[in-house]
């Protein structure tokens, strides 16, 4: 079977003579010969359906000679002949069994065209060549018919049909293909081919033991990621006049991943600030699965899957926030294949992670906590965990950065311990430690440390309770202590000497250190001096807390009022508050004008926002305490409230034209003066001792304001300047003038410099007495010119009253 020997075309015939060395030797036969010569033999192949030319050489020997008759046998039975004698078509027969599938072809071709061949025209013939003188030629012509084999069928080792795609298998598997071809005639030979060459062949005489079919196992041990896409192709063959019968599958695998790689690994990370790590794996088909793990625990954040073509490649992205617990694990990405039992590949990552630190603090070993007195020396350590490590710590006690001072016992050692030495009481409370890295500052939750003092009075000043006879008065004993008290001690000092007081007659309330005596006096002799003294857990208190009793009484006065905030309708006023007699006061405040009482206004500490007032008024304050005895003396002062900041008004212009007549009064006023001082100098004796206005009376200035509701209330020497002359306002003592130096109310400029005779000296607590004229109805009147001066009185507190 030399290939150069070979045409090959699909469903067109192809004849190959083969001439054996004998085949041009013609075979002499004798004259008229009806003897079959036997001659040599030449094969002509065909496949069924095909044609074939069966060669029989008709050139006349000589020239002059001719071709008579050709005919053609079929097992010694003619089947067709061609007669030259014969014109037309007329000329050609043939036998049934070639039907119309035959017909001669003359020179140059000289042979039998046989058409659309069945297996029922494998044959040799024979052609007889008559010649009208040369002697008949016999050739004898072999047609093989080819049955071609079916398409062949491939099958896997369970016995079903595969086509297009075998597989998938696993990388590394095993697996058998099977070709099986029926028919063919003659047998086939059967091939596993990949692309051109040959794993297997079956040749066409190797015996199976089917009939009718032939089998090709192509058995394929530990295929691998080459395997992948391979094409193997099941031939079968037995004749070159045809193309092989081929049947193809094409291999499918799955692959497990290759490598797996995280890709960023930039470290260190932060506790809390989210990070994003993306892992890569390779090589897989169909794509990975990537999961992500630190120790056992899988990580639940989003993971993308992205595969990007073409690079077999899976990517996944971690989005994940860091925990301080993961510091110094591993982070495992993992990429496996469900598809294999042990396909799982890894990629680790010591994960670096950054955290604030965590500060604790703990006693020194051998400290007891309970058990830590005055005196003591103290040491606390600070256990610091940090990533990175801490590069400060602090301490604080009770919020307030200690600093190292081992002059006052403060010591702090290495970074981590704190020493105190020699301890007070006031070094308890709760301490902190705060360690700093790049994360920022750790503190520790408070220790607090508690130090064991006998009890102390909480207010150091000796106490004066007044208390009235018969009635019970509630003495406080207050006292700092730790541990808390558990007993109070009450002693009575008086004339008589020292006495304890009944427990039964005191409350104790251990956990805040108080004790409340009630105590009644029931004769004098129950006064004295009360002394309190607490124990606890160190001992009894050293100091008692002292409290005098005293009768109770009626209150002394608030002393150094100040003014605040004076505005055209308001004042602030501030006193401070004087002795209260022993019981509980409230404090007053009334503030007067001409016209009668203005504000009244009660509170309990000495403390009033006086609204309302009016502008440009000159206002009397009284101000003075009182309890269940009574009330204290008055203080009293003059205060003008602000000009209210608006356009002068018509009555104030009338008053400026009218002042231009008052030259004419001038006379009158002078009279007017001379009369008031005399009549001053007759009163003055009277009455100097029953005015003190003071801003800055105090409970030991003994000179006491004018008595309300007194006879002298309705002095009748003393006309206020309300027009209500007749009646008698509450109280009535009061007229006030206040002078205004202020430049722009020239009315009252004039006015004062009218009022005040300049020879009067003008001081503090001073009190004088001018003689002035009314100007609206001409009666006199005698007034008091008070001046008062406090620093922010000073320059217009003048009264004249
Ligand atoms: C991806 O798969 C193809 C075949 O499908 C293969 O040729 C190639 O080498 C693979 N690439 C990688 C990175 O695994
Ligand atoms: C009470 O009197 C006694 C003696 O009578 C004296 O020792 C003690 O100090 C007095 N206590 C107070 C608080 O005055
Ligand atoms: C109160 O006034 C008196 C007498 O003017 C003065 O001595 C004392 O210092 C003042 N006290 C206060 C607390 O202002
Ligand atoms: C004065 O006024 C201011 C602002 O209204 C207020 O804060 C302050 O307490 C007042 N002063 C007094 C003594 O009332
Ligand atoms: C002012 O109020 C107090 C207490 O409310 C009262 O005792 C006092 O009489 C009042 N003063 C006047 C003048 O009404």
């Amino acid at each position: 079977m030399h290939p150069a020997w070979c045409h090959q075309t699909l469903f067109a015939f192809t004849l190959i003579a083969i001439s054996t060395p004998s085949a041009t030797q013609n075979t002499v036969a004798t004259a008229g010969s009806e003897l079959v010569v036997p001659t040599t033999l030449t094969r002509v192949s065909s496949v069924i359906g095909g044609e074939a030319d069966l060669p029989c050489d008709s050139r006349p020997p000589r020239g002059n000679d001719s071709l008579l008759l050709v005919v053609w046998y079929r097992d010694e039975d003619p089947v067709y002949s061609y007669d030259t004698r014969e014109p037309g078509p007329t000329g050609h027969w043939s036998d049934d069994s070639f039907g119309g599938r035959v017909h001669w072809i003359d020179l140059p071709t000289s042979a039998l065209h046989v058409r659309d061949i069945g297996s029922h025209d494998r044959a040799i013939y024979r052609c007889r060549v008559d010649f009208q003188v040369s002697p008949t030629r016999n050739y004898r012509v072999a047609l093989d018919v080819v049955e071609l084999p079916s398409k062949p069928v491939i099958f896997d080792e369970f016995g079903n049909e595969i086509t297009g795609v075998v597989g998938p298998y696993n990388e590394g598997d095993d697996f058998k293909l099977i070709c099986t071809v029926t028919g063919g005639n003659p047998m086939p030979r059967v091939q596993w081919l990949q692309g051109d060459s040959v794993l297997a062949t079956l040749g066409p005489g190797e015996f199976q033991p089917t009939v009718g079919s032939r089998s090709l196992t192509l058995a394929v041990t530990n295929a691998t990621r080459a395997h992948l896409s391979s094409v193997y192709t099941c031939s079968a063959d037995n004749t070159i006049l045809s193309t092989p019968q081929r049947t193809s599958v094409r291999l499918d695998l799955y692959l497990r991943p290759l490598t797996v790689e995280i890709l960023s690994r930039e470290q260190p990370l932060s506790v809390g600030r989210k990070a994003e790590l993306w892992c890569k794996t390779t090589g897989a088909r169909p794509p990975a699965t990537i999961t992500w793990w630190i120790g056992d625990t899988r990580l639940d954040s989003v993971t993308k899957l992205m595969d990007v073509d073409d690079r077999n490649e899976t990517q996944s992205l971690l989005q994940w926030t860091p925990q301080k617990a993961h510091n110094g694990q591993e982070l495992t990405c993992r990429a496996e294949h469900d598809k294999f039992n042990r396909s799982t590949i890894e990629s680790k990552l010591t994960l670096n992670i950054y955290y604030v630190p965590e500060a604790r603090m703990h006693l020194g070993a051998k400290m007891n906590p309970n058990d830590i007195e005055e005196g003591d020396d103290v040491y606390f350590g600070c256990d610091v965990d940090a990533n990175p490590p801490a590069y400060k710590v602090i301490w604080e006690h009770n919020g307030i950065v200690l600093q190292h001072n081992p002059v006052n016992g403060v010591i702090l050692t290495g970074n981590t311990n704190l020493a105190l030495r020699n301890i007070s009481r006031h070094q308890a409370g709760l301490y902190t430690c705060t360690a700093s890295n790049v994360e920022g500052d750790g503190k520790s939750p408070p220790l607090k440390m508690q130090i064991v003092y006998r009890p102390l009075c909480r207010k150091r000043e000796i106490k004066l309770i007044g208390a009235a006879l018969q009635e019970p008065s509630m003495v406080e004993c207050e006292v700092d202590a730790f541990p808390p008290p558990d007993t109070f001690e009450w002693t009575l000092n008086n004339s008589a000497g020292s006495i304890k007081v009944d427990p039964e007659r005191f409350t104790v309330n251990s956990k805040d250190g108080i004790s409340i005596l009630k105590y009644i006096p029931v004769s004098d002799v129950d006064y004295g001096t009360l002394a309190c003294r607490a124990t606890n857990l160190a001992g009894q208190q050293v100091a008692p807390c002292v409290y005098t009793l005293l009768p109770a009484t009626h209150p002394e006065p608030p002393h150094n009022c100040t003014v605040y905030n004076l505005t055209d309708d308001s004042l602030d006023l501030i006193c401070l508050i004087g002795y209260e007699g022993g019981l509980s006061c409230t404090y007053i405040a009334e503030v007067w004008a001409n016209e009668g009482l203005v504000v009244n206004s009660t509170n309990t500490a000495t403390v009033w926002n006086l609204r309302r007032l009016g502008a440009k008024r000159h206002l009397k304050i009284v101000v003075y305490a009182a309890n269940s005895r009574g009330r204290s003396e008055h203080i009293s002062f003059t205060v003008e409230t602000a000009p209210r900041l608006a356009p002068r008004t018509e009555a104030q212009e009338a008053w400026e034209v009218n002042w231009a007549v008052g030259g004419v009064l001038g006379a009158a006023i002078t009279v007017a003066i001379i009369l008031c001082l005399a009549l001053i100098a007759t009163r003055f004796k009277h009455h100097s001792t029953n005015y003190e206005v003071s801003m800055q009376s105090s409970k030991n200035q003994k000179t006491s304001l004018q008595k309300r509701n007194t006879p002298d209330d309705c002095n009748p020497d003393l006309i206020p300047l309300s027009k209500d002359i007749g009646d008698c306002p509450k109280p009535p003592e009061y007229s006030t003038v206040v002078a205004n130096t202020e430049a722009k109310n020239s009315g009252s400029v004039h006015s004062l410099a009218r009022t005040h005779s300049p020879t009067t000296p003008l001081s503090a607590q001073n009190t004088e007495l001018q003689n002035d004229r009314n100007n609206t109805n001409g009666l006199r009147t005698h007034r008091e010119v008070v001046t008062t001066r406090t620093p922010l009185l000073a320059a217009h507190q003048e009264s004249c009253v």
